[in-house]
């Protein structure tokens, strides 16, 4: 039926994907793309630097690239937001992608004959348009850091486990047309219990649903918690030591059970908890309640009682063990894109942060005000400056 048995006997289960995974974005072009009319850029298959002023549009480039991946781009935002002020536009990015079976072009932006609130974004692989974004994870596996993730910790637990999927995506490409699947069956027995006219039949259709992709999404989390703690025990890394657990009702069952009786559970409580769904207007289980938590290793502390600068340093090592994992996995690493992180580290770290992301052979892209703060990295990665929506490559 489904490969869930599979991946609970075999934790560290070898590549399924049949596609190609990209390592490097070659070359991007943005239309229309928030401050850009018109952008385009060469990439070397190295780090990339953006360097300007405030409001140059470093972060926007950054955005771009996020959009390569599932999901709504590393600011969350509302499609048309990003449409260029002042232009009639809807807003284009394409890329090129240096993959083991060499280039794929991806192409993306807003659907500009759908209208309304949320929008539709469009995606097509070498020219093909495809059903729906989550296939990107079949080709390339796209990661960020953001200043405003500072507040990771601090808030619900719906950012921690979007960051801990899109992990999860670079090992299940399937994981993100899972996640959809599951949140779709979910909004629409949500909908007919609000609207009290379920017929038993069909809500037991959709909880079946849920109970498939959702116990196949614990799965693939529990074996992502397994890697990425087995990398990270064996780190030699300047960033903290951290651990990382998916706390969840059907990541807890999960090990106890087969995935067809972890199935049957969740269905079962799922029909349980229907009349209480009603009521609240919310679905009270199931793994799009799960929770990513972080500890600091050393310091036996949890993520959250860490300080700021910490917490940054966790976070990179998360993201630089998934990347080391990954390597290990399938030889390809994903993309970093890293928004102010450099500027935030002491120099200690910030020399460990592009030793590490050169012994990867990532590319990551960072961004900061200040071209000094990168100059150990000169003859090793792509200068790029930007300025008023300008770029210079140096
Ligand atoms: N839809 C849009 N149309 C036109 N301009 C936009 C749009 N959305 C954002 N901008 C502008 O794009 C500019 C560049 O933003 P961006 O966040 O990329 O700057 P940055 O170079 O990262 O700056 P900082 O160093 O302050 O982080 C900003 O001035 C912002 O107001
Ligand atoms: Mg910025």
């Amino acid at each position: 039926m489904h490969d869930t048995n599979v991946i609970t006997a075999n934790p560290i289960a070898e590549p399924y994907s049949a596609k190609a995974f990209a390592s490097a974005v070659t070359s991007l072009s943005l239309h229309h793309f928030r401050n850009y009319a018109s952008l385009k850029l060469d990439a070397a298959t190295v780090p990339i630097v953006l360097t300007g002023p405030n409001g140059a549009g470093k972060t926007n480039i950054l955005e771009a690239l996020s959009f390569l991946s599932p999901g709504r781009g590393l600011r969350g935002a509302k499609l048309s937001s990003i449409d260029r002020q002042g232009g009639s536009m809807a807003w284009a990015v394409s890329a090129l992608l240096d993959t083991a079976r060499g280039d794929v072009r991806v192409g993306t932006g807003r659907d500009p004959s759908v209208t309304g609130e949320q929008g539709k974004r469009l995606v097509k692989i070498d020219g093909e348009t495809t059903g729906s974004h989550a296939t990107l994870a079949e080709v390339m596996t796209v990661l960020w850091l953001t200043p405003q993730m500072d507040q990771l910790f601090l808030e619900g637990a719906s950012a921690r486990r979007k960051f801990f999927d899109r992990l999860v995506y670079g090992f299940h490409p399937g994981h993100a047309t899972l996640v959809n699947a599951y949140e779709r069956a979910m909004r629409e027995r949500s909908r007919l219990l609000t609207e009290r006219r379920g017929d038993p039949k069909w809500l037991s259709a959709l909880e079946r649903k849920m109970a498939e992709s959702g116990i196949a999404i614990a799965a693939a989390r529990l074996e992502m918690e397994d890697r990425l703690n087995q990398t990270l025990r064996m780190a030699e890394s300047a960033f903290p030591r951290a651990e990382v657990s998916i706390a969840g009702d059907a990541e807890q069952i999960l090990p106890e059970m087969s995935a067809v009786e972890a199935e049957e559970w969740l269905q079962n409580r799922l029909e349980k908890a229907r009349s209480e769904d009603m009521y609240t207007g919310r679905t009270s289980i199931g793994p799009h309640r799960s929770d990513m938590r972080v500890k600091h290793n050393e310091k036996k502390q949890p993520a959250e009682q860490c300080s700021t600068g910490e917490q940054k340093a966790l976070m990179l090592s998360l993201v630089l063990a998934d990347a080391r994992a990954k390597k290990a996995w399938n030889g390809q690493t994903p993309i970093l894109l890293l928004d102010e992180m450099v500027a935030h580290l002491d120099a200690g770290r910030r020399a460990a942060l592009f030793e590490e992301i050169l012994a990867l052979g990532a590319q990551a892209w960072m961004t900061g005000t200040d071209p000094l703060l990168f100059s150990s990295l000169k003859g090793q990665a792509q200068f790029v400056r930007v300025e008023d929506a300008q770029v210079i490559s140096g």
